[in-house]
């Protein structure tokens, strides 16, 4: 048997979705759905619950079942690297997928777009960010803190503070990317923000339902830009304070869009814009 997919298999509308557990509250059918109507395109973008033991099962059986591709999410980012056929450099160096691409061979192709979504997010909130104008400071250090980590030295950042409670992540996140970083301790956060021009929460902190992220803002300087990944609530508190203070803040839901765009372009043609549009329906 040979894993080549005939092509009167892949002539229907294609069919792509977010693997994750739980993916009840995934906003990704939402968006991708919107999409499909808005640019009158074929195709169909469902929320697939996956347990961890059966993912590798599930990943051979979908491209056989006219998947043309998938997002993923929690639980799986990790684990999709090592079930992939071909990874991107940008994927292996933060450890994490979020976009897979089914290839018509039958091969599994895993990219992670979250970087690009959050600097294009910046980009296209403020279109003035010079992330190169001086130290950027990022507080947390799990899957997301990477993907930013490593977008924000990619986009030229010339020094990129880190802090997350457990040191140790923060520590990792040094080892692999390099000289560029320097790691704050926890209790220094507040300090880290002095002379920062660009400044990231990634952290869950902040969140509906969550602890807010308690940093001294004291050190925060007028001219930097604040931007949250966290987008329920869309003004976080942090993002709150930073504006009262006169800094330009950018909220986390562009990171959303952005991040889908590309799968989106790949599976179903048609390459979606991000606007107010997009952004009132997954708000709603
Ligand atoms: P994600 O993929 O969304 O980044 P994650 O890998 O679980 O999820 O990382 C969550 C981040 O939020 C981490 O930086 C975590 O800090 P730890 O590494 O110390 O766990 C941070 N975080 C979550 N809850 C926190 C809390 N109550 N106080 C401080 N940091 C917290």
């Amino acid at each position: 048997m040979t894993d080549e997919i005939p092509a009167s298999q892949i002539s229907h509308a294609p069919l792509a979705g977010v693997i994750g557990m739980p993916i009840a509250h995934s906003r990704s059918p939402r968006v991708h759905g919107h999409w499909l109507k808005r640019y009158g395109l074929a195709g169909h973008y469902v929320p697939i619950p996956v347990m961890p033991e059966h993912l590798a099962e599930v990943l051979r059986v979908l491209p056989r079942a006219g998947f043309v591709g998938a997002n993923v999410t929690i639980p799986h980012k990790e684990a999709v690297l090592t079930l992939a056929d071909t990874v991107t450099d940008r994927a292996a160096l933060i450890g994490a997928a979020n976009t897979l691409i089914f290839r018509a061979d039958g091969k599994i192709h895993a990219d992670n777009t979250d970087g690009y979504g959050f600097i294009a997010n910046l980009r296209q909130s403020a279109p003035d960010w010079r992330p190169e104008a001086g130290p950027a400071a990022v507080i947390g250090a799990g899957g997301a803190a990477r993907a930013v980590v490593a977008s924000l030295l990619d986009s030229g950042v010339k020094e990129l503070r880190i802090t997350n409670r457990t040191r140790l992540r923060a520590e990792q996140i040094k080892a692999e990317f390099g000289a560029r970083l320097v790691v704050y301790d926890w209790a220094q956060a507040g300090n880290m923000l002095e002379g920062a021009t660009t400044v990231v929460n990634a952290t869950s902190l902040g969140m509906d339902g969550k602890q807010p992220l308690r940093v001294p803002l004291d050190a925060l300087s007028p001219d930097a830009l604040v931007t949250d990944l966290v987008y329920t609530p869309l003004m976080t508190p942090l993002l709150t304070e930073a504006q009262a203070r006169g800094c330009r803040v950018v909220d986390g839901l562009g990171m959303l869009l952005h991040q889908a765009a590309p799968g989106f372009e790949r599976w179903f043609g048609h390459r979606p814009e991000v606007d107010d549009e997009i952004r009132r329906v997954v708000l709603e």
